[in-house]
């Protein structure tokens, strides 16, 4: 890709997925503070809680946050960055014919979407800036939490089948920065 009279540099910057650990341990309790919490049918999905009031405190949040928090710090340690902010989190069901369209996700580091319950080969997918057409090889299955560049394009693929899809999505921005020297180095511990 050519802009004239520009240069643009392709840089790594990653994409990660992790698997939970703990999934098997949470599913079931998390699932059911999913049921209690308020939610509408959503535009292009089944069920979600992302037009309730930001203030209001989603059942599920707490007890998962309990969880994945470790592996959001793995996320932060890769930029050297000490401090993050949970900006805002929300649940999705998707059955069949559902699917959310190609967004980014506007003012976030860090998007991310844990598969709560995916029994479907139905993970986010994501397109490379660099050449529009690639969807970018990530794999994923239920139980992994993933971890997208917030201006990277991503969408839900369409359930095909009759199984259904529960995601926790949330957003982190990178809050603090670690003391580092001229040469990359941690002045502090
Ligand atoms: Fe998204």
């Amino acid at each position: 890709m050519k802009i004239q009279g520009k240069q643009l540099i392709p840089v790594n910057v990653p994409i990660f997925v992790q698997k939970v650990n703990e999934h098997h341990l949470i599913k079931d309790e998390i699932m059911g503070l999913i049921k209690e919490t308020k939610q509408r049918p959503g535009e292009t999905m089944s069920t979600t809680d992302w037009f309730e009031d930001y203030n209001y405190k989603r059942p599920y949040w707490e007890p998962l946050l309990f969880t994945i928090d470790k592996y959001m710090r793995h996320v932060a340690d890769q930029f050297n960055v000490t401090h993050f902010s949970y900006d805002n989190y929300w649940f999705q069901t998707y059955t069949k014919g559902d699917k959310h369209c190609p967004h980014v996700h506007p003012g976030v580091h860090y998007t991310n979407v844990y598969y709560l319950d995916m029994p479907g080969d139905y993970g986010s997918r994501s397109w490379d800036p660099m050449d529009k057409n690639k969807v970018l090889d990530v794999k994923i299955e239920e139980g992994d939490l993933l971890s997208l560049p917030g201006q990277l394009m991503h969408d839900s693929p369409e359930i095909l089948d009759n199984t259904s899809k529960t995601i926790i999505g949330f957003n982190i921005n990178f809050q603090g920065n670690a003391n580092l020297d001229t040469n990359y180095r941690t002045t502090t511990n």
